[in-house]
């Protein structure tokens, strides 16, 4: 089926879209001293050698253009139990969304949240404009991992959910 530009319809392409389930991340980065960050599902893998890693910012993002300058982010891959954050770390124009959160500086300087079940220290490699989003490339710097059985945080048609393992 091809559909015209004038007839194409938004709400549909996100509803069609969110049908994708993915993983919750919460992307990281230093705005002058302050933390900064936001939810981002869309999280790729992009490169093995190099090791290189990608995300789309939308390109009205205050957070992004906050923590664009610093050429550093960390991806921090959110568990089941951290839900709170990953609506909180979405919601445009709140100040404190780092007020209850544990974290510590990553080897890039970006925060590394205490809590997550993986993170991936990255320097900014380049930034791409794409429609409504930029393409952001990254350079991995540092990572690690929990070695507790991790349960990872899903998104699927606009909730949060588990992860269910097959027999
Ligand atoms: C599960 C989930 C995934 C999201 N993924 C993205 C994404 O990949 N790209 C994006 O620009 N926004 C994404 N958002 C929305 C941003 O988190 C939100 O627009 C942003 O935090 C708004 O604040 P800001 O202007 O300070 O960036 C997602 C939100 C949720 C709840």
């Amino acid at each position: 089926m091809s559909i015209s530009a004038e007839e194409f319809d938004s709400a549909r392409f996100r509803q069609v879209l969110g049908h994708f389930p993915t993983g919750v991340t919460i992307i990281t980065g230093m705005a002058g001293d302050q933390p900064a960050g936001f939810t981002i599902g869309s999280f790729t893998s992009v490169s093995l050698d190099p090791p290189l890693v990608g995300f789309l910012p939308q390109v009205n993002s205050d957070t992004w253009a906050a923590m664009a300058p610093s050429g550093r982010f960390c991806v921090n891959i959110l568990g089941a139990h951290q839900g709170a954050e990953c609506w909180r770390f979405a919601k445009k124009g709140v100040d404190d969304r780092f007020a209850d959160v544990a974290w510590h500086p990553g080897v890039s300087g970006s925060p590394v949240l205490d809590d997550a079940i993986a993170w991936i220290d990255c320097e900014t490699e380049a930034v791409h404009e794409m429609g409504d989003h930029y393409f952001v490339l990254g350079r991995v710097v540092a990572m690690s991992h929990t070695d507790d059985d991790p349960k990872p945080l899903l998104f699927f048609r606009g909730k949060l959910g588990g992860y269910l393992m097959h027999e």
